[in-house]
């Protein structure tokens, strides 16, 4: 069984991340997508909310598992016995930063491969940032984000603002 995890933030899921989730689940048998536990980035939306946003926007994906992890992510792999990690490419801009975490964990354990899917290019434009920044301003995140998640993140960033 070929085992790919999808890692991030996801703070939050974009239509951009959903759009790689699916097409990483037509190629893999399972996708496990999983977000980073105490990463230096403060995230706006708890670690609950971000894996509860990804289990709303995934449920018809029946090869989609929503986790979480510390740590190395090459440990995790190990754990999860997965072998591939995919990371999306929205632009040149991605490219050196991911270049660079692909060869470190290749260096840290050399059996786990770094798959890189382009994201579609009506979604280029499109990040976690770019969705709070627009919720925050007022904005529509109709297209930006999965309909069914868009009253509780435009709650949220209501809430945050106080
Ligand atoms: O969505 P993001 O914030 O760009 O995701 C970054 C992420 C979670 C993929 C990356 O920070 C990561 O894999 N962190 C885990 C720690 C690790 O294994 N780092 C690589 C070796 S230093």
């Amino acid at each position: 069984m070929k085992i790919a995890v999808y890692p991030g933030s996801f703070d939050p899921v974009t239509n951009g991340h959903l759009d790689i989730i699916e097409r990483t689940s037509k190629v893999f048998d399972k996708v496990i997508v999983s977000i980073l536990l105490n990463s230096n980035k403060v995230p706006m939306f708890t670690v609950e909310e971000r894996m509860d946003f990804l289990r709303q926007v995934t449920k018809k994906l029946n090869n989609v598992e929503i986790d979480c992890f510390s740590g190395l992510l090459v440990n995790y792999m190990k754990e999860k016995s997965a072998t591939v990690i995919v990371k999306g490419l929205r632009a040149v801009s991605d490219f050196e930063y991911e270049f660079q975490m692909a060869l470190v964990n290749n260096k840290l354990s050399p059996d786990i491969e770094t798959l890189f899917m382009m994201t579609s290019s009506k979604y280029s434009y499109l990040s976690s940032s770019i969705v709070k920044e627009v919720g925050r301003l007022g904005g529509c995140l109709k297209e930006l984000v999965p309909e069914e998640i868009i009253f509780e993140i435009i709650e949220k960033i209501r809430k945050t603002r106080g």
